[in-house]
């Protein structure tokens, strides 16, 4: 096992990147905030598999916080997240100052209208304008061949593909499917906030997801499937439901029945703790 470089300057980023592709070897990145976990770690296998170098970067990225968020007590362990990426067989780790990302003037900011709207865009509204920049900002200093984005995150997902392709950056983005605990808990690293109690009613957000998308594969309708998914969420224990909603899985607008591939996402509170997921819904005989 090798330590993987240790890349604190996008001009170091850069060397090594132009240095892998003169030796024809395709590049892989994976942008994360740390706290690494077994989900983040479904990235980088997926990202190795490509057969070239692997790259992560680690950066926590203070504007897609709002203030009262909770930036300064995001969990930060960088031994245990380059302890993780050592035996997981990355090449390069970027790791930035805060002032490399966002230098003194620093006025410019990417924002994708239509995706970034609803569901966390409106529970959270600087959120998609601080994500965009960020990883626009890290596809354009690696510049890699493919980037990879956790399902976990639908909707950022879906917007990271959208200003892909409006700007014009040359890089393939590459979808994982979501890791879960085996009682079906979705792995976060906001997980750590969650009391034994509270860790005990969480997996009850998948349980009802799923038994959403099954209804729905089967013709329900998503009005009433909402209605019941709240109050089966709300009897559990959840505090709060930022929303509940059934999407196209593409152009995530609401559908009231599903007849194409759709996505079941939510967003609730188990005291100070905000879980989010999501299941894909595959009407009959198509796939989600
Ligand atoms: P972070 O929350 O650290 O997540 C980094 C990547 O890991 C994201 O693509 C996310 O979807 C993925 N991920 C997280 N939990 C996962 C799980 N249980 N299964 C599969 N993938 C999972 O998302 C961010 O950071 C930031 O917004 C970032 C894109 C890095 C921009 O700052």
């Amino acid at each position: 096992m090798t330590a993987p470089a240790i890349l604190p300057s996008v001009a170091g980023l850069r060397d090594a990147v132009s240095i892998w592709r003169a030796g024809g070897l395709p590049v892989a990145l994976v942008p994360t905030m740390g706290a690494l976990h077994e989900g983040h770690l479904a990235l980088v296998h997926a990202a190795r598999a490509h057969g070239g170098r692997t790259v992560v970067s680690l950066f926590v990225n203070p504007t897609q916080f709002a203030p009262g968020e909770d930036f300064a007590l995001y969990p930060r362990d960088e031994a245990d997240d380059l302890a993780k990426l050592a035996a997981a067989g990355v090449d390069a780790v970027f790791m930035p100052p805060t002032e490399a990302v966002y230098p003194p003037g620093f006025a410019t900011t990417v924002t994708v209208d239509g995706v970034s709207a609803g569901l966390e865009g409106a529970a959270r509204p600087h959120f998609f304008a601080g994500v965009a920049t960020v990883v626009t900002k890290l596809l354009l200093q690696c510049l890699p061949d493919v980037a990879l984005f956790g399902e976990k995150d639908y909707q950022q997902l879906i917007v990271v593909r959208r200003l892909v392709a409006d700007l014009d950056i040359p890089c393939r983005i590459e979808a994982v499917p979501t890791v879960r605990a085996a009682d079906g808990l979705a792995l976060s690293s906001r997980n750590a906030y969650l009391s034994a109690d509270e860790r005990r009613i969480a997996p009850r957000l998948f349980q009802v997801l799923s038994g959403m998308a099954a209804a729905l594969a089967g013709g329900a309708a998503a009005a009433d499937q909402i209605a019941d998914g709240t109050a089966t969420l709300e009897a559990a224990g959840f505090t709060r439901i930022d929303y509940l909603a059934v999407c196209d899985a593409e152009t995530l607008e609401a559908v009231d029945r599903v007849s194409g591939p759709a996505r079941v996402l939510a967003a609730a509170w188990l005291g100070e703790t905000r879980l989010i997921d999501n299941v894909p819904v595959s009407p009959a005989g198509r796939a989600g």
